[in-house]
């Protein structure tokens, strides 16, 4: 098949096409150009219509155990007309932004998919993003409409979602964006209605108006190359990128990749840990699995709440037969012990799924021995929030795996291992991962910024996309990628800017200039280290560091925060004033003896002053 599908695309792109519903055909010259399709339809009607309404299309475990839910394919139908007909009713129309802050209820892919339905391209921010973060990506995307829900519980914790939002409607508004309407669902488990901040004329209850609306609602017919999605991203710069998604080659290649890599049945009951404010979750939660008419878990808490057995219980609760999750998980709960485990059948596992960071092998074999009881093979899917879908991944039980390898490309996907010239290398060989040819996932554009999509993917190596990371091809012909090359730091599978990270720093008064690089961290991967110049007389205290790590929070998000920060009295520079990363990772992580060359620094007598300061 793979073969197959390098040698003739089209072929092979068309005939997997063809077992989806278009209400037109594409035309026969490129794929799916020209056609019309409705990926909500394909996603859930379809199978309504094909008698299989009766099916539970989504399960839903809430924070605390006793708490669930679930829904069969003819009631999500019937939800999703419900908010489609009303988003319409208050003048939503094809090509209009929404964007969804929701944490991980039904509600999240019932709003992803009323969207899709009627044309409209929603942009879903991650629950754990601060007031600015979303201010900033309503002011790049103009929504008409805001959805999200009063508070969520995630553990103990009380998350009042409403209120930051509200935070950030007044910031976007100071930006001359403002939004009619915040549509929110009052999640009563976690806060009462009364007890909601309400803006009258602007807010609306969600059970208020969308249960009022029919269960039947004709989708809107769009062209493949229609706008289905904005996903916002980090890169190098201070301002997120808007990963723009379409729909037809989207819709084949996230069901397509979900089918083969968890080599999907009927049957399965399928856990993807990730939430829908990431790729993950639109690909992996939402579209993939319904887009194959598999039953998925929705789970809204925390995966070790009330304890680091929840996972198990939960995959003994439900049976689940594919659990998908990352490896900042997976060694967090590795580190709080295998009787949590142990407590747990876990039998109805089957196969087992990682994404986010590479696997370090350690991991990869408890996860393999421990949790799958060396039975479940794993597939360690390497992709990206541009890719839409899996660009490398194991198939499972078609080869050997190694542990730490996310092994070979997918169906369609020629990667490519270049030098720093851009030179194609073959056989055993470790530089920049690049792809050669298009495939149908493939974003489509950064929203409102052509250059910066040229420059950043098409530019660094002319003729490929590239994708940010350094990979190592083996004897065999295997993958193991190394993580990024960019400014960009991995932070539990979530990738954070080092200028997103600065600029948040320099927006404190009392800070001069920062500069951040990534270390390592024994859970999440990688930790955020700052250096910090303070403005000159600005003395250092513990209290002046939390507040720097605050500005971080309230402008970025929690998980953005800095493990540490560093006083700097000076950065080392080169004498055209470039900062040299490469020092500061080596005295971030201990390195001393491996400082190289810092003679070109402009002043190289910071470098001492930086290590004298290592420790206060
Ligand atoms: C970056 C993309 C794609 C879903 C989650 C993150 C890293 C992702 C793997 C993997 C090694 C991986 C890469 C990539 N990454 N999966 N299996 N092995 N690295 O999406 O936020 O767009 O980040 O995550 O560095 O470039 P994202």
């Amino acid at each position: 098949m793979y073969q197959r599908s390098i040698d003739d695309p089209a072929g092979f792109w068309s005939e997997i096409a063809e077992t989806f519903y278009w209400k037109q055909k594409w035309s026969p010259e490129e794929w799916f150009k020209g056609g019309k399709t409705n990926i909500c339809h394909n996603a859930v009607d379809r199978y309504v219509e094909a008698g299989d309404g009766a099916k539970i299309a989504m399960y839903w475990e809430g924070n605390e155990p006793d708490q669930d839910g679930k829904l069969t394919y003819s009631e999500l139908l019937d939800k999703v007309c419900q908010l489609a007909n009303y988003l319409k009713s208050v003048g939503v129309e094809k090509g209009d932004a929404v964007v969804i802050y929701l944490p991980m209820l039904m509600e999240l892919p019932i709003a992803m998919l009323a969207c899709a339905r009627i044309g409209a391209v929603h942009s879903v921010v991650f629950a754990g993003f601060s007031a600015d973060a979303i201010a900033q990506r309503i002011t790049d995307c103009k929504p008409k409409v805001v959805i999200t829900c009063n508070a969520v519980k995630r553990g103990q914790k009380l998350i009042p979602l409403k209120d930051i939002v509200d935070a950030s409607l007044v910031e976007s508004a100071k930006n001359g964006v403002t939004v009619g309407i915040c549509l929110t669902y009052e999640n009563q488990l976690a806060m009462k209605k009364e007890d909601t901040q309400w803006i009258a004329g602007r807010d609306v209850w969600w059970q208020d108006v969308v249960p009022n609306f029919p269960t039947r609602c004709d989708v809107e017919w769009v062209d493949a190359e229609d706008p289905l999605f904005l996903l916002y991203t980090s890169g190098s710069t201070g301002k997120p990128k808007g990963v723009l998604h379409t729909t037809g080659g989207y819709m084949v290649y996230a069901a397509t990749t979900f089918k083969h890599a968890f080599d999907y049945k009927p049957t399965d009951i399928y856990w993807c840990t990730a939430d829908c404010g990431w790729i993950t979750g639109h690909s992996y939660v939402t579209y993939g699995p319904l887009l194959n008419g598999a039953t998925v878990l929705v789970y809204e808490g925390a995966p070790n709440y009330p304890d680091p057995g929840r996972c198990w219980d939960i995959v003994d609760k439900y049976g689940v037969t594919i659990f998908y999750t990352a490896p900042t998980l997976i060694r967090s709960l590795m580190r709080d012990g295998s009787v949590y485990v142990d407590r747990y059948s876990r039998k109805s596992l089957r196969v087992l799924g990682s994404v986010g960071e590479p696997i370090n092998p350690t991991a990869w074999r408890w996860f393999y021995n421990v949790v799958g009881d060396s039975r479940c093979p794993i597939s360690d899917t390497w992709w990206q929030t541009e890719t839409g879908g899996f660009m490398i991944t194991p198939l499972p039980g078609a080869w050997p795996q190694k542990p730490g390898s996310a092994t070979f490309p997918f169906f369609g996907v020629q990667p490519v291992i270049v030098d720093e010239k851009g030179r194609e290398m073959t056989g055993e060989c470790s530089g920049y991962l690049c792809i050669k040819n298009s495939w149908p996932g493939a974003f489509r554009t950064l929203y409102g910024d052509k250059d910066r999509y040229e420059t950043t993917y098409f530019k660094p190596f002319s003729g490929y996309y590239f994708s940010g990371d350094g990979c190592r091809r083996d004897k065999d012909g295997y993958h193991w990628l190394t993580g990024r090359v960019d400014d960009v730091i991995n932070v539990s599978g979530h990738r954070i800017g080092t200028a997103e990270v600065e600029s948040a720093l320099v927006s404190h008064p009392k800070c001069a200039e920062a500069a951040v690089v990534g270390i390592d961290h024994e859970v999440k991967g990688q930790g955020i280290y700052a250096f910090v110049t303070l403005v000159d007389g600005v003395p250092y205290s513990d209290d002046l560091r939390k507040s720097l790590i605050m500005a971080v929070r309230s402008q970025i998000g929690a998980f953005a925060a800095p493990d540490k920060i560093h006083w700097a009295p000076g950065l080392p520079k080169t004498r055209s004033g470039k900062i040299m990363r490469r020092i500061l990772r080596k005295i971030a992580s201990r390195q001393l003896d491996e400082l190289g060359d810092t003679s070109t620094l402009a002043d190289p007598g910071v470098v001492d002053q930086l290590i004298s300061l290592s420790d206060s």
